[in-house]
């Protein structure tokens, strides 16, 4: 079942495994594609990921360096030429569109979304409209909302959004700003264009979403029409600086937590959001075929998403497949690739480079 195809809304998958979004640090200086980005991607496709998940990409003009953007006309040219090539190597593709708060560097102060007018909650849905109807004029095959993590949309659907006014209050309140973009970029895009989300299932942090709220979130999301629903974990920063925390431990599992070890939460919102259609993906220390095929099997998910895996191994699903183990360059869920994100530097995997320096001593 895993590397059959499956067909939803405009995708027509080859398999069900999924690329997960994870940040490169590989754009150019000012957000413009690059042709290292071309290549991590090209590469993933060239190794059969059905769907590949682009990172994080900036929907407003804020600085951050190195962070893929797509707020500005400026930047489809690039981006067209990723698309192209990604799906020259026979993969479909989606982009993570990302809204983040602003941030002191220096004195860790972070904008709350108590802190945004109503003024500039409108600009945040104009900016997700125009950067979906540049993703689908550049070629994408779907967008994918971020609304997981500790980013500004995630911030509005936490029950630690204390607004008092629309924009909070309740459940209904604090998922609006996400229903309002879902039903804005559809109005742009059109029936037939896959428009997605991105959901932390539980955020793992005190007075934060368990799934008796994303339960609801989903539903609500789903009742908009959403297409695909991926499910991620935690990612919150109010237990530490910017992913290091225990919340942060849960988006990106370490060594200690078992495998697969957020599929109950894609399994309980899969309950949700069935009834609609609407296909999940599983994520989370997924590091096996026989995993994957059971988790579908099971009925916990539709689609599996691998990140660290396939970063540590573009043909992770090729080796696999052919029973060739012992090439493969295996993730030891280390997170030095993590560490490599807090740093800004360029996100690659430590087995690789250790596998190379070895090569490197016996030739
Ligand atoms: C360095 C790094 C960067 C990441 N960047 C993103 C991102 O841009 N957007 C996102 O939703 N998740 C991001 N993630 C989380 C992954 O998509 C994924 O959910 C997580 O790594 C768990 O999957 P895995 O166990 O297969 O690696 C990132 C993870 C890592 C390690």
């Amino acid at each position: 079942m895993l590397l059959s195809p499956v067909n939803f809304k405009n995708l027509s998958l080859k398999n069900r495994v999924v690329w997960l979004p994870i940040v490169s640090w590989l754009a150019a200086e000012d957000g413009f594609v690059t042709d290292a980005l071309i290549e991590r991607y090209r590469r993933r496709a060239e190794g059969e990921v059905g769907l590949i998940v682009i990172e994080a990409t900036g929907v407003l003009d804020r600085r951050s360096p190195r962070l893929i953007k797509i707020c500005d006309d400026k930047y489809m040219p690039g981006l067209e030429k990723m698309v192209q090539a990604i799906h020259d190597a026979g993969a479909k593709v989606s982009v993570q569109l990302i809204h983040y708060a602003k941030k002191s560097k220096k004195t860790g102060w972070k904008q709350k979304v108590e802190d945004l007018s109503l003024e500039e909650i409108q600009q945040v849905k104009k900016e997700y409209v125009e950067a979906a109807v540049r993703a689908k004029k550049v070629g994408f095959d779907a967008i994918e909302i971020h609304v997981a993590h500790s980013y500004t949309l995630a911030s509005f659907v936490s029950l630690l959004n204390k607004r008092k006014d629309e924009y909070g209050r309740d459940i209904n309140g604090r998922s609006k700003i996400v229903l309002d973009i879902i039903e804005m970029v559809r109005e742009k895009v059109g029936d037939d264009y896959a428009v997605c989300a991105r959901i932390s299932g539980e955020e793992f942090v005190k007075g934060g979403n368990t799934l008796k709220q994303t339960q609801v979130i989903s539903r609500l999301m789903a009742g908009k029409g959403i297409d695909y629903l991926s499910v991620s974990a935690g990612g919150k920063d109010e237990d530490g600086d910017w992913y290091t925390g225990y919340s942060s431990t849960r988006s990106m599992p370490t060594k200690n937590l078992p495998d697969g070890c957020h599929v109950y939460l894609s399994e309980a919102l899969r309950k949700e959001v069935a009834p609609y259609g609407v296909p999940v993906i599983a994520s989370g220390k997924i590091n096996s075929l026989k995993q994957a095929e059971e988790i579908l099997a099971k009925g916990q998910a539709d689609l599996i998403g691998v990140c660290r895996p396939l970063l540590a191994d573009p043909d992770w699903i090729i080796q696999l497949k052919e029973n060739r183990e012992d090439e493969l360059v295996e993730c030891t869920y280390c997170n030095t690739c993590l560490d490599r994100d807090r740093r800004f530097e360029a996100v690659e995997c430590i087995e690789v480079e250790k596998k190379m320096r070895k090569e490197a001593k016996s030739s």
